[in-house]
C-alpha cells in the first residue's frame, strides 16, 4: 500500500472497517491549527468520497493528501473551519497520541445520496464511529433531525449554516 506524506506528528494507517485514517503520533492541544484541506474545486458531477462541499455545487475534491484520509466521526475531535471560503482543520478536543483524527461529515455535506446519484459513486455510508451520539448511517445534514442540527450549529460549514437558518 502507498505510503502518504504527512506533516511531523500526523500519520495515516489502516483502520478496522474504515479502510485508512489519520492518527496523532504526538498529544495535540485543542485549538491547533492541523492543516488547510486540499484538493481542487470541482462539481457534484466529479467528485467521488474523497470530498468536501463547500456550496450546492461546489466541492473540494481531494487528490490523496494526508487530510483526505480523515474519517468521520459522529462524536469527533476535529472540526473544520472556514478563514474566508478556505477550509481548514482544527483540532477540537485535546487529544493523546495514538488517537485517531475525525471530524463531523455532517458538519458539511448536505445530501450524500443526491451526490451519488450525480457523481454515480459512494458517497453515504454506514458510520463505525463507534461512539455514544453515533446517528447510524452517514448521509448529509439534510437527514438530520432538529435536535442534531442544533447539536452542530457551531460547527457547521457557512453553506450549511445558511441551510440551518433558511432550510
Ligand atoms: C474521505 S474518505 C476517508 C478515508 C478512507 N477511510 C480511505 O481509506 O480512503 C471517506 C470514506 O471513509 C470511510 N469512512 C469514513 N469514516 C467512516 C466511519 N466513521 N465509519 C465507516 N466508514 C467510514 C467511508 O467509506 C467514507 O466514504
Ligand atoms: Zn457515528
Amino acid at each position: 500500500m502507498q505510503t502518504i506524506r504527512c506533516p511531523e506528528g500526523f500519520e495515516v494507517c489502516t483502520v478496522e472497517g474504515k479502510g485508512r485514517g489519520v492518527f496523532a503520533r504526538r498529544d495535540l492541544q485543542a485549538g491547533l491549527r492541523v492543516c488547510v484541506c486540499s484538493g481542487y474545486i470541482t462539481d457534484m458531477k466529479n467528485i467521488t468520497a474523497m470530498c468536501l462541499q463547500l456550496d450546492a455545487n461546489v466541492f473540494l475534491q481531494g487528490v490523496g493528501e494526508f487530510d483526505d484520509f480523515i474519517n468521520h466521526s459522529c462524536d469527533p475531535n476535529c472540526v473544520i473551519r472556514f478563514e474566508g471560503e478556505t477550509p481548514v482543520l482544527f483540532v477540537l478536543k485535546n487529544m493523546l497520541e495514538g488517537e485517531e483524527l475525525t471530524f463531523d461529515y455532517n458538519t458539511t455535506d448536505w445530501d450524500m445520496y443526491e451526490q451519488e446519484a450525480s457523481a454515480n459513486s459512494d458517497i453515504a455510508f454506514s458510520c463505525r464511529c463507534g461512539t455514544a451520539k453515533c446517528v447510524g448511517d452517514i448521509k448529509g445534514f439534510r437527514y438530520l433531525s432538529d435536535s442534531q442540527r442544533s447539536e452542530r450549529k457551531d460547527c457547521l460549514s457557512p453553506f450549511l449554516q445558511s441551510r440551518f437558518s433558511h432550510p
